[in-house]
C-alpha cells in the first residue's frame, strides 16, 4: 500500500440524516467515504445497512471504507460487498471467528481489515496482520461520533507501525474516533496513515477546507518509516 499522502476518510456518521448526498458532495475531496455500521448490540448504537452504500455506489466512484460494528458480520459480508463496498473492516475482538471472516471478505474481492477496540492490545490481532490491508485503531469507545480521544490508543498506532516494519508488512494503519484540527497532528506523528474525521468534517462549515486542514495538518507531522 505505502500510501505517500496521509489519507482523509470522511465519516458519514457526522452528516446530515436527510442530505447524506448534499454533505457528501461538500467533502469531496476526501479520500474515503468511512460508513459505520451499528447493530444495537457489539455497539449501543444503530445507524446504517447495505442499502446505504448501495445508494451511495450509485453516486460516487469513491472508495468506499464500511466499518462492521456488529455481533454477527457473517450475515452482512456479502450484502456489504454486493452494494459495492471497497474496504470491509470487522473487529479483532471477535477473534475466535476473526480469520473467517477476513477471508470470507477477501472471497468477495473487497479488501479486509480489522479494527481494535481502545481495550483491546495490538497482540490479539497478530495472527491476522499479514491477512488485512489495513489496521482500524479505534481512538475513542465505538457508538458514537463527536467523543474525545482516548490519547493512550495512540500507543498502539506506534506499536503497529513499528510491528509492520520489522515484520515487512505493508497494511495501512487507519485511526477512528476524536480526530479535530487541533489534534491531527498528535495521530500522524503516532504513524496514522488513513485518517477518519466525521465531526471534523461534517460539522465544519467548509467540509472540503476542514479535510484539505486535517491533511495538511497530518501530512505536516506525518511519522516517517515506511
Ligand atoms: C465511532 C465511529 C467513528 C465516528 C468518528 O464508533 O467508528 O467512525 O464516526 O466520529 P468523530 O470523528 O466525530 O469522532
Ligand atoms: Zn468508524
Amino acid at each position: 500500500m505505502n500510501a505517500a499522502v496521509i489519507k482523509i476518510a470522511a465519516s458519514i456518521l457526522a452528516a446530515d440524516p436527510l442530505n447524506i448526498a448534499r454533505d457528501v458532495a461538500r467533502a469531496a475531496n476526501a479520500d474515503y467515504l468511512h460508513v459505520d455500521v451499528m447493530d444495537g448490540r457489539f455497539v449501543p448504537n444503530v445507524t446504517f445497512g447495505p442499502s446505504l452504500v448501495q445508494a451511495l455506489r450509485r453516486e460516487t466512484d469513491r472508495f468506499l471504507d464500511v466499518h462492521l460494528m456488529v455481533e454477527s458480520p457473517e450475515n452482512l459480508i456479502l450484502s456489504f460487498a454486493e452494494a459495492g463496498a471497497d474496504s470491509i473492516t470487522v473487529h479483532a475482538e471477535l477473534l475466535p471467528r476473526l480469520h473467517r471472516l477476513l477471508q470470507t471478505i477477501q472471497g468477495l474481492n473487497c479488501r479486509a481489515a480489522v479494527a481494535l477496540n481502545p481495550g483491546t492490545p495490538v497482540l490479539v490481532a497478530r495472527e491476522v496482520l499479514s491477512a488485512v490491508s489495513m489496521v482500524l485503531v479505534m481512538t475513542v469507545n465505538p457508538g458514537y461520533g463527536g467523543q474525545t480521544l482516548i490519547p493512550e490508543t495512540l500507543r498502539k498506532v506506534t506499536e503497529l507501525a513499528e510491528l509492520r516494519e520489522s515484520l515487512g508488512l505493508s497494511f495501512d494503519i487507519e485511526v477512528d474516533g476524536g480526530v479535530t484540527l487541533e489534534n491531527v497532528h498528535d495521530f500522524a506523528a503516532a504513524g496514522a496513515d488513513v485518517i477518519v474525521a466525521g465531526t471534523a468534517v461534517f460539522e465544519a462549515g467548509d467540509p472540503a477546507e476542514a479535510v484539505a486542514r486535517l491533511r495538511s495538518s497530518a501530512e505536516a507531522h506525518r511519522r516517517v518509516s515506511r
